[in-house]
């Protein structure tokens, strides 16, 4: 992995007109909502929530002293495969497994709650490696796009999930156990095996998307199973398509008898609210088509270009997790979490939070897309998926139809139709062209950029990113590399070390060359490289240790500055109350 150092030259600090952050703002609290779709009488806030206010930047390492004071780091076995682990003990890495035996208690947020316990109901029988029936001959399950379901599928897909809400608890198939599997995979309810002070953690790294793949493809089977019909396939939420798919899908908010309905979920976001991939930031209550297919074509296609950019980093035996999570587990995985979980609730629950998220049925959907875009990464923009074998033969252990746990490997749930059995329904792709554009003339960019020039002071990482907007001048380490050269390595920012409170939700956007602040530019604008988003997902006192990487390839070429010696990088948390950043340089590489 080439990694070419850059310097820093300078930070300022910069007020911002308010002393409130932008996302609660007067302007925010005061505007008024439309009222005629809803029932609910008061609305104080508009499409901000409670949780995420950023009170004043909280030294990073405070801890209430009482508390153990976690960090879930990078341990310097992180990524960064070959250099680091030819010196550790772990230079023979392997595949991660979960201890699926030793399953402890979980931690969660607290705010006053004991630990919790989401391990998987107790078996009779062993893990067994699942027997993958073969699918050629039946038809493959269609999954269909939730907004355009017809009755008929409708009722069926409430009769399961009526079930399994009808379900004891310590039954698998009850749609809590389903939601506790997920609990246990991300609160660190199992360890390593092999690793016994090691956590199996399935987020910020490259099992995000495969896991999530035969976690759905289980429940999937699991409903079939419960109303009696292996052709049923679950629905998924289109949120990157221009027409109802980019509303919460009114099969899960209609009707409030339904049993898709969840009420812990943000009532300002409900229909005819447009979900919000940029979500949060300071420009107003809802997304709109235009900055949400930008966000689309940002993330799988600048950002995604390589397995490393699109899937995230390696995550082997041995390593610590949270490495970094890859273009769409940040966005728009993450944003739909928090734009979807009640703010009101202590933790954003149900969807606003890993924990808990799996209790909304709407969670299934999310995924659902999000394994859609998976595949249409590979079919319409050539993705490749890892050829790595610790990837490949990654595990992870789930419950079957008949209740039994079985153990499944990454490399057999690559090819979905092939493999699994299932597609999607084709409803295209309408954001394939949607290139973001620049906000500001070259003009101005330069003039931004040579104002930050004249004050060049030194530097101190770490960097306490809080109120205030951060900007830095970032040396290249290349410019103007010929399109070959460009094609063969990705020119990366790298934002390292990002330290922050895993119990609170986190988004920070990234700006380039650009001054305003993040007033002006937004999230469909070529200046906006792309976000770091974070669900709240361990307890008190954990504090998350993790990394981003944004292209700037496309990036640059678009605003005419592949010439360059250097980038100004603008940072502005969006919400969170604190984010602790050890380095920033640009790197060329994968
Ligand atoms: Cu495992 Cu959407 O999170």
């Amino acid at each position: 992995m080439t990694s070419i150092l850059s310097s820093l030259s300078f930070v300022s600090n910069i007020n911002h007109h308010s002393s409130l952050h932008p996302l609660f703002s007067q302007k925010h609290i005061l505007k008024p909502k439309r009222l005629d779709h809803h029932h609910h009488v008061s609305r104080v806030a508009c499409c901000s929530n409670n949780r995420g206010n950023p009170s004043n930047t909280t030294p990073p390492n405070s801890n209430g002293g009482h508390r153990r004071d976690v960090l879930i780091s990078l341990g310097g076995l992180c990524g960064a495969a070959g250099a680091t682990l030819i010196n550790s003990p772990f230079a023979i890495a392997d595949p991660v497994i979960p201890n699926y035996k030793n399953c402890v208690q979980a931690e969660i947020p607290d705010c006053g709650k004991p630990p919790f316990d989401c391990c998987p109901p107790p078996t009779s029988t062993d893990v067994q490696p699942f027997q993958l029936p073969s699918y050629s001959g039946t038809p493959l399950r269609v999954r269909p796009a939730a907004h355009l379901v017809t009755d008929e599928y409708l009722a069926k897909y409430e009769r399961a999930i009526d079930i399994m809400r009808s379900l004891p608890p310590n039954d698998p198939h009850s749609l809590i156990s389903q939601a506790n599997i997920h609990c246990a995979y991300c609160n660190a309810a199992y360890h390593q095996k092999g690793f016994p002070g090691i956590q199996f953690q399935v987020h910020d790294s490259w099992l995000f998307f495969p896991f999530h793949r035969w976690y759905l493809y289980f429940f999937e089977r699991i409903a079939g199973h419960l109303i009696e019909d292996p052709s049923f396939a679950i629905p998924f939420w289109n949120y990157d398509s221009p027409d109802d798919g980019m509303r919460m899908p009114y099969i899960f908010t209609s009707n409030s008898k339904s049993p898709l309905y969840d009420p812990l979920r943000n009532t300002y976001h409900v229909p005819p609210t447009i979900v919000d991939l940029d979500y949060p930031n300071n420009g107003g209550c809802e997304g709109d088509w235009d900055t949400n297919s930008t966000i689309m074509y940002r993330q799988v296609v600048s950002n995604g270009k390589t397995p490393a950019q699109f899937f995230g980093d390696a995550y082997r035996a041995g390593y610590e997790p949270a490495c970094r999570g890859g273009s769409v587990e940040n966005c728009p995985h993450n944003s739909v979490h928090n734009w979807t979980g009640d703010g009101n609730q202590p933790n954003g629950e149900n969807m606003g939070v890993f924990y808990s998220a799996g209790r909304d049925p709407i969670f299934y959907s999310h995924h659902a897309n999000i394994d859609r875009i998976w595949n249409v990464w590979k079919s319409e923009f050539g993705g490749n998926d890892f050829d790595d074998q610790d990837w490949l033969k990654s595990e992870f252990v789930l419950f079957d139809e008949n209740k039994n746990p079985v153990s499944v490997k990454v490399e057999d749930c690559l090819n979905t139709a092939e493999q699994l059995g299932y597609i999607y329904e084709d409803v295209g792709v309408p954001w394939k062209d949607s290139k973001p554009t620049p906000c500001r003339s070259r003009a101005q960019r330069l003039a931004a950029k040579k104002q930050l020039g004249l004050r060049n002071d030194n530097v101190k990482f770490p960097l306490v990113l809080g109120f205030r907007v951060l900007r830095i001048e970032v040396k290249r380490p290349r410019k103007s590399r010929s399109r070959q050269e460009k094609k063969k390595a990705e020119e990366l920012l790298v934002i390292e070390g990002i330290e922050h409170d895993g119990q609170k939700p986190v988004k920070f956007d990234v700006i380039v060359d650009d001054d305003d602040d993040g007033k002006l530019v937004r999230a469909k604008n070529t200046e906006f490289a792309g976000s770091f988003v974070s669900v709240p997902h361990s307890s008190h006192g954990m504090k998350m240790k993790t990394n981003l990487k944004l292209a700037l390839t496309d990036l640059l070429d678009d605003l005419e500055a592949d010439h360059d010696d250097s980038i100004m990088v603008t940072l502005v948390l969006r919400t969170g109350q604190w984010v602790k950043i050890e380095n920033i340089k640009i790197e060329l590489g994968d």
